[in-house]
Formats: C-alpha cells, sequence, structure tokens
C-alpha cells in the first residue's frame, strides 16, 4: 500500500518515497512556467508539486544547478508528441505519469485516447487536485505498480488490442530500474504490436556516476536508488525489439533554448555522439521505434 502523498511541509526526511520525486520534477515545470519567456505553460504544475515539492527541489542544489534538463525534457517530449499525434498516434500510454499534465495543457484531438499509469497513492493524490479540471483528449488514470509483471502484462495487451498506433511515454522512470527490468518492461511493450513508438530519457554510465554522487543519497535513502545507465547508449533496447529513431541531447537541446549558464554553454559547444558515452555525463531524450 502506497503511503498517500502529502504536500504540506513536515518533518522527516523530504523524500519519503518514489512518488515524491514526481512533486520535486513538477516544480521545475511551474519554475518554467512561471518565467517571462517561458518555453511551455503548465499552469497546473505549482499546484500540483506543492510545498513539499518547492522544499525537495530546494534541499537538491544539484538539481537546481542542472534544471535545465529537465526544461529541456519536457519541451523535447511536448514536440515529439505533438509530432507523434500529428503522424496518426491514437493513444498515448504514459508510464510513470506522475504529476505530467499533457492531456490539460497540450492542443490535442479530442479523440486522442490518452492512459496515465502510476502507483495508487499517485493517482489518488492528482485526481483530487485535478477534479475540476477538463482535459483536451479522452484521459484515462490507471493505478498500477508497474513492477507486478502479469497485471502490466494484462494492461498492455488491453491497450494495445484497443488502439492502432500507441505511443509509449516513460519520463523520469528507467533510471531507477535495473538492466533486467529494463529490458523486461522493454520487451512486454515490444510483445504489443500496436505500441509503436517509445519516448524515454536516458543516461550515461558516466553521467548515472555523477546523478549517484550528487542526488542520489536522499532518493536511496527513500529506497529509490538510481541504478540504469547503460554502456550501449539508446542501442541497449536493440535486442528487446526496439532502434533509435531520434536521440537528443539534453544539453545541446537546453544550449539551443538558452537555459544554461556560461560554464554549460561551453561545454554545449564540444562535439557529441549519439552513441556510448563511456566516462563521458551525457543524457538524452530517445524516440524508439520498433523494429
Ligand atoms: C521522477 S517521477 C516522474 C514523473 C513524471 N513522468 C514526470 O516526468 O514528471 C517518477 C514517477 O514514477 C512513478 N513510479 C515509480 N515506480 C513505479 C511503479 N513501480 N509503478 C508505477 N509508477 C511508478 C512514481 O510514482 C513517480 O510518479
Amino acid at each position: 500500500m502506497v503511503e498517500r502523498l502529502k504536500t504540506e511541509s513536515t518533518s522527516g526526511p523530504l523524500i519519503r518515497n518514489i512518488s515524491d520525486t514526481a512533486l520535486w520534477v513538477a516544480v521545475y515545470r511551474a519554475r518554467e512556467t512561471e518565467r517571462p519567456d517561458a518555453l511551455f505553460r503548465d499552469p497546473l504544475a505549482r499546484k500540483l508539486a506543492g510545498e513539499r515539492g518547492e522544499q525537495i527541489a530546494r534541499s537538491m542544489q544539484f538539481g537546481e544547478r542542472h534544471a535545465w534538463s529537465y526544461v529541456a525534457r519536457t519541451w523535447l517530449v511536448d514536440r515529439i508528441v505533438a509530432e507523434q499525434v500529428r503522424q496518426g498516434t491514437d493513444m498515448v500510454v504514459n508510464l510513470a505519469a506522475g504529476l505530467d499534465t499533457r492531456p490539460y495543457r497540450m492542443d490535442l484531438p479530442h479523440s486522442l485516447r490518452w492512459i496515465e499509469v502510476d502507483l495508487p497513492g499517485m493517482i489518488d493524490y492528482k485526481d483530487q487536485v485535478l477534479s475540476g479540471e477538463k482535459a483536451a483528449c479522452e484521459l484515462t488514470r490507471v493505478r498500477l505498480d508497474l513492477s507486478n509483471l502479469n497485471a502490466r502484462r494484462e494492461l498492455f495487451a488491453e491497450l494495445g488490442r484497443s488502439a492502432t498506433k500507441v505511443l509509449v511515454l516513460s519520463e523520469g522512470l528507467i533510471i531507477y530500474l535495473t538492466r533486467d527490468e529494463v529490458g523486461t518492461l522493454a520487451r512486454d511493450l515490444a510483445a504489443q504490436p500496436s505500441f509503436q513508438n517509445w519516448v524515454l530519457d536516458l543516461v550515461s554510465p558516466g553521467l548515472l556516476k555523477m546523478l549517484q554522487k550528487n542526488l542520489g543519497a536522499p532518493l536511496s535513502a527513500a529506497g529509490s536508488p538510481l541504478k540504469f545507465g547503460p554502456e550501449e547508449g539508446p542501442e541497449f533496447f536493440l535486442p528487446y525489439g526496439w532502434k533509435p529513431a531520434e536521440v537528443h541531447s539534453l544539453l545541446k537541446a537546453a544550449a539551443r533554448l538558452n537555459r544554461l549558464s556560461f560554464g554549460m554553454r561551453l561545454a554545449a559547444l564540444l562535439p557529441q555522439s549519439n552513441g556510448r558515452q563511456g566516462s563521458r555525463p551525457w543524457g538524452a531524450m530517445c524516440l524508439l521505434t520498433r523494429r
């Protein structure tokens, strides 16, 4: 049973469980929204993140310095979703949707089906905060622990049968999984022929190490250590039925969007490949497509 989310400030550890990470990342969307030159507007993010979200964000100094990566991630995914919908996607399945509000804030067709999957406590909280809001498309929330393999396979099969072209989203999920768990998830998604595209965020082994050192302690203490940053880069997914169609470096995107400090702007000038990165810190949004 997942503890109900509380967003008012309390004593004790700031991050109590994996779902609290959703409050934290919603803060970066709220702050971007509040800028006069906002790259996207997420008017519900502040309310959803609450005071606890702001406290968590302030306590994660490394996250604060690299807030650009969350802004670039949101901006890139917005664009990928819009393009995939334009190309005929009839269902979006957002795994570990957290406090994402794209169904409310994006210009989407009424007929698009949008499925959000997350742990029961997170969905209860979101339902409660957003009860008076109206989504642009047909939105369904599913309370599911994605580590329950049988239950998730049943859900994927049911969704897979009822759509023709599905875009799967998973932002801020696979970094918390082991290699084996990511491989099994990739295979389970590929088992549905209508699941044609999958957007995910990926880090190199070098960035994983940096994140573990600088952000990892409170996450590990809350039972959600950072685990996944494969040597192979986006090609990790090839044996599981997925090939990279688009790979967008978060650093390069943030440079284009003018969200970097001077030092990071210099780093963004260095040439980058989209393949194996080794010890180099590198993070990207990847659009995978069926092989
Ligand atoms: C870092 S947040 C990301 C939320 C959202 N995708 C975003 O980018 O704002 C991680 C999310 O994963 C969800 N999550 C983690 N493990 C899960 C599991 N086993 N089943 C379902 N959801 C899970 C958490 O509840 C949380 O909402």
